[in-house]
């Protein structure tokens, strides 16, 4: 399989998971999805994402946005691991982890980097738009855990971004002025975002958050 890259189609597999087979277009239905894989159950930095990750749900629900995790161990071992992740870090695990123990699935999505590990799935992250397009990748190191928040502002970013011709300056968060799209001149912009726009530069026009 070819290094995946954004606007790829997001390939489809069906494998085992902690709640049983799960195929994932079926899975995500009409919404939207993110998928993170895992080094390996029963690791440190593992179990405190999966938990944070949990805590995490009823917002990424709110979007329509399905949660899916991935680690290289089998159906059974993540079961023994949910009861210690739920057990120390005070969540309930409420999404599935695909069991990859063939790397199926890893192999698929390039989760293996063999420079890093040969036999681990490094901290990927994928997320993949109604139109099963992949809209984001992240590739963090093993050694460093994921930042649930930071998930969450690109999602925000990526739900403005699809309806509305604007896109999201630096650090922004939901709220926040947007930046007018470098495809309309001042002028039509003007007329579609009836909040205002402030020419900064003719390349750099802002405008209140068309859905605030
Ligand atoms: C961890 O999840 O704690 C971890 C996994 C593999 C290598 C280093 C840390």
């Amino acid at each position: 399989m070819a290094t995946l890259r954004l606007g790829d189609t997001a390939p489809d597999f069906t494998a085992e998971s902690s709640v049983g087979k799960l195929n994932l277009y079926d899975y995500l239905g009409d919404g939207w999805g993110i998928f993170f894989s895992h080094p390996a159950d029963f690791t440190p930095v593992c179990t405190t994402e999966l938990g944070t990750a949990a805590k995490f749900k009823s917002e990424f629900d709110k979007r329509n946005v399905k949660m899916l995790a991935l680690s290289v161990d089998g159906a059974a071992s993540h079961k023994e691991w949910i009861k210690d992740i739920e057990e120390t870090q005070h969540s309930q695990v409420n999404f599935p982890i695909i069991a990859d123990e063939d790397h199926k699935v890893s192999d698929l999505y390039d989760m293996i980097h063999p420079k890093a590990n040969d036999t681990l799935t490094v901290r990927s992250v994928f997320i993949i738009g109604p139109d099963r397009k992949i809209k984001l990748i992240l590739t963090y190191p093993a050694s460093t855990g994921r930042n649930f928040f930071e998930l969450l502002r690109v999602i925000d970013s990526l739900q403005l971004t699809a309806y509305h011709k604007v896109a999201t300056p630096a650090n922004w968060n939901e709220g926040e002025d947007v930046v007018v799209s470098p495809a309309i001149p001042t002028e039509e912009a003007r007329n579609i975002f009836t909040k205002g726009v402030k020419e900064i530069k003719p390349y750099l026009r802002m405008t209140p958050d068309p859905r605030s």
